[in-house]
């Protein structure tokens, strides 16, 4: 019995496989390598893996039967938003249609269980705080209207065949493994923590602040960071919950529930480098909603999920032992 993982090469997928390696889980990785990076998966542990596309029906199959897998986690997809706006046929394609594959493949082997990394983005602009799962989903770019959209294909395959599901709904996911060489390389990189540590590396000469005029008490956008080992323990007992129960079809938000506004990641992450950071505000970034915070109470309760490295100190000291350790990120020489 195993664990397939698409996107096991990639940020949040290759700390899930560290997870469930760790809790003894027979792994299995499909990466295409278009985002994730080889090293994610070679440096830190030894398991299969596939340079495959997920949407290579055939291929899937075949792995999935060599490795009996009983479980898909799945992480591959397109993630910048940006990105997103511009070019989003790109994200119907790579997220939704090549997930139509994946799912195809799965149903013809026999495979009727999944996790699905999801996002907050499916919420778009909220008009409350905390959010809950049964909140107004209304995403505001294509990147989250396309996990959206996978999350609506499950009712339909758990009603044709019997695949029950789980999407996880991330906020924002920070932080690195903290012993193993596995951290965050985003090519570009856009997310906030990476870039203001970059600043701390002499990389770029200051952090902007995307807007202050928010109606929020500094000024600056918050947001729930949770530490990428959270998430990932999160993964593990996602996989546990549908091996045990008839689970149909589910989601759930993941969160530390607390809300940090740009300023006070850029001051935590002062004192976190030892670094002065120097900060400068520049115009509001387009769709980004003023606050983001989760009420993850249905997966604390339901999967028995609790976050451990909720101090914002400790993910963001996590990122930095990482990135002063890897200034350049993975070394993709051996793609
Ligand atoms: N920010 C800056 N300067 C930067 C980068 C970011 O001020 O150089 C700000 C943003 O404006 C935002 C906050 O820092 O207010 C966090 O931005 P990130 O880009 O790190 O994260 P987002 O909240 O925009 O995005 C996250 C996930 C996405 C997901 C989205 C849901 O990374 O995958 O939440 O809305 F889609």
């Amino acid at each position: 019995m195993s664990v397939l993982v698409t996107g096991g090469a990639g940020y949040i997928g290759s700390h899930t496989v560290a997870e469930l390696v760790a809790a003894g889980e027979s792994v299995v990785v499909v990466d295409n390598l278009q985002t994730g990076h080889r090293g994610a998966v070679l440096e830190a542990f030894n398991v299969p893996f596939y340079n495959c596309d997920i949407r290579d029906t055939k291929q899937l199959v075949t792995i999935m039967n060599d490795h009996a897998v009983d479980t898909v986690i799945h992480f591959a997809a397109d993630s910048l938003v940006g990105e997103s706006v511009t070019n989003p046929l790109k994200y119907y394609d790579d997220n939704v249609a090549a997930t139509g594959k994946l799912l195809q493949a799965m149903v013809e082997a026999g495979v009727l269980r999944i996790v699905f990394s999801s996002t907050a983005a499916v919420y778009g602009k909220p008009s409350r705080v905390p959010i809950s799962e049964a909140d107004a989903k209304q995403p505001e770019n294509p990147y989250g209207e396309t996990k959206l959209a996978i999350e609506r294909m499950f009712h339909w395959t758990h009603r044709a065949h019997g695949l029950s599901s789980i999407s996880l709904r991330y906020f924002n996911a920070a932080g690195a493994h903290g012993s193993l060489p596995i951290g965050e390389d985003h090519r570009p990189e856009s997310h906030l923590i990476p870039i203001i540590l970059q600043v701390a590396l002499g990389q770029r000469p200051h952090i902007q602040v995307f807007g202050d005029d928010y109606e929020t008490p500094d000024g600056t956008c918050i947001r729930d960071y949770i530490h990428v080992m959270d998430l990932a323990s999160a993964h593990r007992l996602a996989v546990r919950y549908l091996r045990e129960h008839d689970a149909g079809v589910n989601a759930f938000n993941l969160g530390n529930g607390n809300g940090f506004s740009v300023n006070e990641v850029i001051e935590v992450a002062r004192t976190v480098t030892g670094h002065p950071i120097p900060a400068q505000v520049a115009p509001r970034r387009a769709g980004d909603p003023p606050q983001l915070i989760a009420d993850s109470s249905q997966a604390q309760q339901v999967l028995g999920w609790t976050p451990v490295r909720r101090d914002l100190a400790t993910i963001i000291s996590d990122a930095w032992k990482w990135h002063s350790s890897h200034p350049n990120g993975y070394d993709d020489s051996t793609r």
